[in-house]
């Protein structure tokens, strides 16, 4: 099907970026991007890894990118045959949504080049591709082929020492060590379906390649098949059990692994597609893209996360923020039970690493990296954004400050408990988290003894644009929330297992039962004011009157970064992105219709949609007060946004190009929970309210309600609940 298939006629030097971005393969654990064979680092060539980091000197440490081994040049009669130096007279490549496969056609008048390229998600990580030359002219064509590893990098280069080897066959083997010790391993096979000869591979800056040279003729065929597994140990005496392990690995033929892949991708889409009726092409195709980027960011079978640009680049140090908690586990909590559960135990896992940094901060309990990378480490620096003009960095209280993200982490335990009833991670350190989390911000709570009133002062909310201020109402009924939520959840599992809740609590005795219920009866909450207004923080409402429109028009540099104590909007109204927005589209039930339709119109002139993780909150909340004509809309500029590729690519002079997995996730939840409405409830498990705008006719998903699973089938006049499997 069309809306399937992302496909390109032709091949625009300008738009490398926004192709290698677009056309990312990956499994959650590693990717590559979508770039072609004959390009190198100039061209953003990345293989990307999550979940390991390194820091090179004083730069931001951050993920590292692994050598590129599907490194291909052709010249043929001496001539170099490439997208980037020579006119192709056809050129085509995209992506099969359904099928999780990168292809590309290049017809040159000598020859044609016509490659694929997938990602297997078994046991080891591996990416496979096959390159196929077709013939039209008689003369003397040279392969340049091997392993790159002078790769694309924002702060490497990440590794202090590299060493390959010639294993006979056409198999190669890098070992790197990175600057904070990590081996990667990486071993690649390249294999022709025309005799050769030996493959003798030379290194020259730190590429590893092997040069053939043939006489060929028209309607010869070469193809090069290759494939690449990698593996991060920290030991080198790992190194030989890792190697026996890759080269059975690497003896799977070709065709074996396109079956298995293609056989687990069908599931997984099957599962995750959602059918909707009466959206144009271009709606639908970002639905089913938004959907291809979520699968393809899912950690199946390891306990990480996901970073904000995912797998596409080393943007925001591969750290993962608040955006998996709220915009993308709840697709996950729905469909993969499983990751979502890796998503939780990655935070659950992170906690000593948040009790590290609340002591760093003089708080007790824990206060989670606002960018984390492995084990929660915190890689936010006090400096993110450099200016635009003067390229001095500009202090941000991001790492400081916006310590939402603690409360976030506990939402995201609870938004994945609803939708699964899966107890055990309360068990396996969740009381523990959520009780350490409390304790946060009880200790970063200042107590007015004249109003008996906790007030969580000197914070950032969503909007990072006004720093370091007092209640910001998201944070502050974010904490109500999920305090309420912490108390009611060990109450109730005190009932299933009493021992284990007991003895979880043996260290919070004093802060459970006296301290917290009073923090949170005490703790205030900014209420709605005239005309049912709810301040975004203390004082809000005296900030100069302009909308984000007007505002913008006053930048003196593009790009120029309008937030923190010299930004234009800090005296102003003008925030970043939906704050109180997303206060009443999360919880939606806590606010009554008229708060939630006053605070709607009234911040949406006022809002930048400078994240991308905007729209879709306005959308959901466009749903709910029944605005459906911008909540279509909303939702489409999330859906689209990397398919259109017109996002920011710079915070000031910061590099913030990549792909958006929050507005992939965003537009999922616009769909499931906006338009069609979906809802848990204490008595009748999951039922739909819906919202659907002019726009969709019907929409039709799966999800599982706690091990079952049921399909929805929605239109304006029927809600069908139907029971799968
Ligand atoms: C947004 C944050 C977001 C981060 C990563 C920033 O621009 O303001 O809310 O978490 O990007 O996506």
């Amino acid at each position: 099907m069309k809306k399937n298939k992302i496909s390109f006629s032709s091949f625009d030097v300008d738009k490398q970026d926004y192709y290698g971005n677009l056309l990312l393969i990956g499994n959650g654990h590693i990717g590559y991007r979508g770039s072609f064979e004959e390009m190198d680092k100039d061209s953003k060539v990345g293989f990307n890894l999550i979940g390991k980091y390194d820091q090179k000197d004083n730069f931001w440490r951050e993920s590292i990118n692994l050598p590129n081994p599907l490194f291909v040049r052709l010249c043929f009669n001496d001539q170099k045959l490439s997208v980037l130096s020579s006119s192709s007279d056809n050129h085509q490549m995209g992506l099969l949504l359904d099928k999780a496969i990168f292809y590309r056609h290049s017809s040159f008048s000598s020859l044609n080049i016509d490659s694929e390229r997938f990602i297997v998600d078994g046991d080891t990580d591996e990416l496979i591709s096959r390159y196929v030359i077709e013939v039209k002219e008689a003369g003397q064509l040279a392969i340049n082929y091997g392993l790159d590893s002078d790769v694309w990098e924002l702060n490497g280069p990440h590794y202090q020492k590299r060493s390959f080897s010639n294993e006979g066959q056409g198999q190669i083997r890098f070992v790197g060590t990175t600057n904070q010790e990590a081996i990667v391993i990486e071993k690649v096979s390249y294999h022709f379906s025309v005799k050769v000869g030996d493959q003798n591979f030379n290194e020259n800056s730190n590429r590893y390649l092997n040069k053939i040279s043939i006489r060929v003729k028209p309607l010869d065929k070469i193809t090069l098949t290759i494939k690449a597994v990698v593996s991060i140990i920290e030991d080198e005496s790992f190194i030989n059990e890792k190697d026996l392990q890759m080269n059975a690995q690497l003896k799977i033929p070709y065709q074996k692994c396109l079956n298995k892949h293609m056989l687990a991708w069908k599931h997984d889409w099957e599962l995750a597609k959602i059918e909707l009726k009466g959206p144009d092409n271009d709606v639908q195709k970002g639905v089913a893209y938004s959907i291809y980027h979520l699968l393809t960011l899912a950690p199946h079978k390891y306990i990480t996360s996901i970073p904000a640009r995912g797998l596409s680049g080393q943007t925001y140090k591969g750290a993962v923020f608040w955006d998996t908690e709220i915009f993308l586990a709840p697709f996950y909590n729905l469909l993969f039970p499983k990751v979502a559960r890796n998503l939780v135990i990655y935070r659950i896992n992170g906690l000593a690493e948040a009790i590290k940094k609340a002591h760093k901060y003089g708080y007790d309990g824990a206060f989670y990296a606002w960018e984390s990378q492995e084990n929660g480490f915190e890689a936010c620096s006090e400096y993110n954004i450099a200016d635009a003009k003067t390229k001095k960095p500009i202090r941000t209280y991001f790492v400081d400050k916006q310590i939402h993200i603690s409360g976030d982490v506990a939402l995201g335990m609870f938004n994945y408990y609803e939708a699964t009833k899966d107890t055990s991670i309360f068990y396996l350190g969740g009381i523990k988290t959520l009780l350490e989390i409390m304790r946060f911000y009880y200790s970063y709570a200042h107590h007015d003894i004249k109003t008996n009133q906790y007030f969580l002062n000197d914070v950032i909310g969503p909007d990072e644009y006004h720093e370091r201020v007092n209640n910001n109402a998201f944070t502050n009924y974010l904490v109500k929330i999920v305090g309420e939520k912490t108390r009611a959840i060990i109450f109730s599992l005190h009932q299933e297992n009493k021992q284990m809740v007991e003895e979880a609590l043996k260290p919070y005795q004093e802060f459970f039962y006296q301290k917290l219920p009073i923090f949170l009866e005490h703790l205030f909450l900014p209420a709605a004011q005239k005309k049912h207004l709810i301040p975004q923080f203390d004082g809000y409402f005296k900030l100069e009157d302009i909308t984000a429109y007007e505002l913008v028009k006053k930048r003196i540099t593009p790009n120029e970064y309008l937030g923190g104590s010299t930004g234009l909007a800090n005296k102003t109204r003008v925030i970043k992105q939906a704050d109180v927005v997303t206060l009443l589209a999360l919880f939606r039930d806590f606010f009554s219709a008229r708060i939630k339709r006053a605070n709607y119109d009234f911040y949406l002139p006022y809002t930048e949609h400078g994240s991308s993780l905007s729209n879709s909150m306005y959308s959901l909340l466009a749903s709910e007060v029944a605005d459906p004509i911008r909540a279509y809309d909303f939702f489409k500029r999330s859906a689209l946004l990397d398919l259109k590729g017109d996002s920011k690519n710079y915070a000031g002079a910061t590099y913030i190009g990549g792909l958006h997995p929050a507005s992939a996730g965003g537009a999922v939840l616009d769909l499931i929970y906006g338009f069609a409405g979906l809802r848990f409830t204490d008595n009748q498990g999951i039922i739909f309210k819906p919202h659907l705008p002019a726009e969709i006719k019907s929409i039709k998903f799966r999800f599982y309600e706690q091990g079952i699973l049921y399909e929805a089938f929605i239109t304006k006049r029927k809600i069908l609940k139907r029971r799968i499997l």
